[in-house]
């Protein structure tokens, strides 16, 4: 028997639960969020044994993230963690693997995880669609005067407001979450440091929101999460910012590649001090490529020879047709733009355009084809706030 042969892939009983995040505590070098693991819940850990002894496992969320501006359903991954003395057996790759079959059975169309390397994750298919990126402004330096939109405290009858607003920013960008409670406890707090939430509004209406702790030992604003839908929205809160300036020196929050905040600032004073990549999967080409959303006033077909060595069912020839915004696949077709699971992971979001994905080899195609596919794939920067 060889040694992955003795790798066995499962749920968790309930008793395993505790010993498992142990195990993955001690992989990931620091314990995960305190409650992260409850809270995801020990029904959706997974393990992989070996010779019967808990060699590593992983957290799945069903979770859904916007693309073209539909939710697509995907598998969230998180504390993937082998315990060190079973490392280099194929163990990650044997549960990753295992965890990919059974999303497929579940008709998940598309996994997404944030890696801490990546070998074992392109391995298995995943490659990079996106970012997250912490900035960190000064707040003495902030030259925004405008106060003209209210920002007002709210409490928890307003958070139906806060997750529409999200929503909205959600729709018309690419690649942030379809936050479920999961998602949303952490943010809006559940216990610890004292969690403070603003509205800010125009004539009554909500163009956006700030959630934030704020750090006596740094004199810092940690922003939890922010919204904004408009100009005036971003301007008011830089002033708020500005006007912590006497006891707080900076603010950081996760923006976007083309953040607001950052860019109505009238110098570069915002730096991104952090930025990491995070990966997609395409678990089943057909299901993935029917979910998402396309341009509304584009029309055209594109015939797509897919390689995949993991997932059978994604290698081979597919055809997808766009009109008003939605696409259809079909099986068959010419292949004229040939890609690799992982360079499709990489066009799917909109992370990478075509010539990008074929300068680094993970595509062919005639011109046609790539131009094709420039304009059904042409979205705004994939990222998210979110980290999991
Ligand atoms: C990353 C991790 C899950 C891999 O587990 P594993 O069972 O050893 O992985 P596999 O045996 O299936 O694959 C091993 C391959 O992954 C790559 N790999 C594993 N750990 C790596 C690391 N820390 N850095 C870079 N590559 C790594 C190597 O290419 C290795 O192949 P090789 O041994 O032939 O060189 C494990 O090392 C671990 O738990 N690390 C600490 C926690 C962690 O980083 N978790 C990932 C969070 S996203």
């Amino acid at each position: 028997m060889t040694e992955s042969a003795s790798l066995e892939y499962g749920p968790i009983q309930p008793d395993e639960a505790q010993p498992l995040w142990t195990l993955i505590d001690q992989a990931l070098h620091r314990a995960m969020q305190p409650g992260w693991a409850e809270h995801v819940g020990a029904e959706n850990f997974r393990a992989i044994r070996q010779n019967g002894k808990l060699a590593g496992g992983m957290g799945i969320m069903n979770m859904g993230q916007w693309f073209g501006g539909r939710i697509v359903p995907t598998a969230g991954v998180t504390a993937v963690g082998v315990a060190p003395e079973f490392r280099g057996g194929g163990a990650a790759s044997a549960l990753l693997k295992n965890a990919l079959e059974e999303m497929h059975e579940n008709r998940t169309p598309i996994s997404t995880l944030f890696p801490s390397t990546l070998t074992v994750y392109r391995r298995s298919g995943y490659e990079r669609a996106g970012v997250s990126t912490v900035y960190q402004l000064p707040t003495q330096e902030i030259d925004v005067r405008s106060r003209d939109l209210d920002i007002v405290e709210a409490d928890e009858s307003h958070r139906e407001d806060i997750f529409l607003t999200y929503n909205a920013r959600a729709e018309i960008t690419s690649g942030n979450l379809d936050r479920h409670s999961l998602m949303w406890d952490p943010i809006l707090g559940f216990g610890g440091r004292r969690v403070f939430t603003y509205l800010i509004t125009n004539d009554g209406e909500t163009e956006g929101y700030i959630i934030f702790q704020q750090s006596r030992g740094a004199d810092h604003i940690r922003v939890r999460d922010l919204c904004v839908l408009t100009q005036g929205a971003a301007l008011r809160l830089l002033r708020f910012f500005a006007d912590h300036r006497s006891t707080i020196d900076t603010v950081s929050w996760n923006g976007s590649p083309a953040d607001p905040l950052v860019h109505l600032l009238g110098e570069q004073i915002a730096q991104p001090t952090r930025t990491r990549d995070w990966v997609l999967r395409i678990i089943d080409v057909q299901d993935a490529l029917s979910a998402r959303g396309y341009p509304r006033n584009y029309e055209g077909e594109l015939h797509i020879a897919v390689a995949d060595e993991l997932l059978p069912w994604n290698d081979g020839n597919f055809v997808l047709k766009v009109a008003d915004g939605k696409g259809q696949v079909y099986k068959g077709g010419r292949g004229d733009l040939k890609i690799g699971v992982r360079g499709l992971a990489s066009l799917f979001s909109g992370h990478l355009t075509p010539s990008e994905i074929k300068t680094l080899g993970g595509l062919e195609g005639t011109e046609s084809a790539t131009g094709d596919a420039s304009l059904m794939f042409a979205s705004p920067r994939p990222w998210m706030a979110d980290h999991f």
